[in-house]
Formats: C-alpha cells, structure tokens, sequence
C-alpha cells in the first residue's frame, strides 16, 4: 500500500504534527510525506491546459511529486484553517490536482482529512473548523476520493498546542481506519 500525507502548513506547527502522528501508524515505505512547508512551488494559473492535455505545464518542486500522487493508493490531507478556509498552501496543492480529478486519476482512492483551528469547541467560532474541512470534503467528493475519516482539532493557536492533546489520539485512530480499509 502506498500513502501520500501533504502537510498544508508552512508553519512546523500542528499539521505538522497531526501528519506526524498519522503517518507514525505506517512504515516508511507505506508512506511518502509532501510538505508544502519545505517545498517551492507555484499557484495554478487557470490556463486550462490541463483540460486538454491532462498535464500541467508548471515545473517545479510539486510537479516532480505529482508521480507519487498518481500512483497512491490513499491520501492523509492536513491543513489549518484560515477564515473559515483551508490554508493557501493546501489550496493551491489541490489546485494543481486539477488535471488528476479531471480525468478520474483520484477516482475510488480514499483519504483521511486533518484540520485544526484556534476556536474552541464550543464557541460561537467553532464552525470554522467545519468550514475549513468542508472545502477539503468538496474537492474529495468531486475527485472521486472516499473520506474514511476526518479530525478536527479545536483550541489549538500557538505551534505546539495540539502537543500531548487528545486530538493525536484522534490522528492515530484515524490513520488505522485508513490502514484497515486499504487491507
Ligand atoms: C490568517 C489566519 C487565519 C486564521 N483563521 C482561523 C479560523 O478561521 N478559525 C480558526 O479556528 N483558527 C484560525 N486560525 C488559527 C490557526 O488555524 C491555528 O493557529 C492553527 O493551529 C495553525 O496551524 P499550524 O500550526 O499547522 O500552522 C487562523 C490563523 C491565521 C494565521
């Protein structure tokens, strides 16, 4: 089985460590770890041409990874929510998956989602952290790919927050139902 995991953070932060603790649950040859937080690359431009071509015509840190996404079997998307969004970095990663969810490549692969915010659970600010998941949960829907688990993580604002928090718990939980529904 292979496990692509894109830490949607630049920040060594909480998705950081909300991937970490996914991908601890698989080998090291199970997973290969995309961090959008140590690599260069471009936004989408919108010019389409993958809609002809199915190929993107940027080159750069990203495109050369994109292989590995092709080929997985499963996906751990983490991001951190900003305004009630994913992250831009998370955002222009599943940009540039245009030419994939076109034709179908992502099609009846499956994922886990990790998302975490400062909000507390039960604030009045607490529906961001859904809404922020709802833009990952979209592009999967429309992608073909089954989301077999999702964690939100409230209350978490300085980089180490989450540390120690039950919400680890939750990512390792979540990475075995992923590892289960890939056996
Ligand atoms: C520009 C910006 C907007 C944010 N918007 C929200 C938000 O709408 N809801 C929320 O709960 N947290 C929000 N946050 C807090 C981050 O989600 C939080 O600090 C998170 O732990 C960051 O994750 P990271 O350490 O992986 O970068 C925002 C942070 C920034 C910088």
């Amino acid at each position: 089985m292979k496990v692509v995991a894109v830490v949607g953070s630049i920040r060594r932060g909480n998705t950081l460590k909300m991937v970490q603790a996914s991908c601890s649950r698989f080998s090291s040859d199970e997973i290969d770890i995309i961090d959008l937080g140590n690599i260069k690359f471009s936004y989408c431009t919108g010019c389409l041409y993958c809609d002809e071509t199915q190929q993107c015509c940027i080159d750069d840190d990203l495109s050369k990874l994109m292989g590995k996404v092709a080929e997985a079997d499963a996906y751990i998307f983490a991001s951190p929510v900003r305004w009630s969004l994913l992250s831009g970095e998370m955002k222009t990663f599943i940009d540039r998956l245009n030419p994939f969810a076109t034709i179908g490549t992502l099609s009846g692969k499956k994922c886990i989602l990790l998302t975490v915010g400062q909000s507390e659970k039960e604030s009045e600010d607490a529906f961001s952290i859904d809404e922020g998941l709802k833009s990952m949960e979209f592009f999967c829907e429309n992608a073909g790919i089954e989301v077999v688990d999702k964690v939100k993580a409230y209350g978490c604002l300085s980089e180490t927050d989450i540390s120690d928090s039950a919400y680890l718990e939750m990512c390792y939980t979540a990475a075995d139902r992923l590892r289960s529904s890939l056996l």
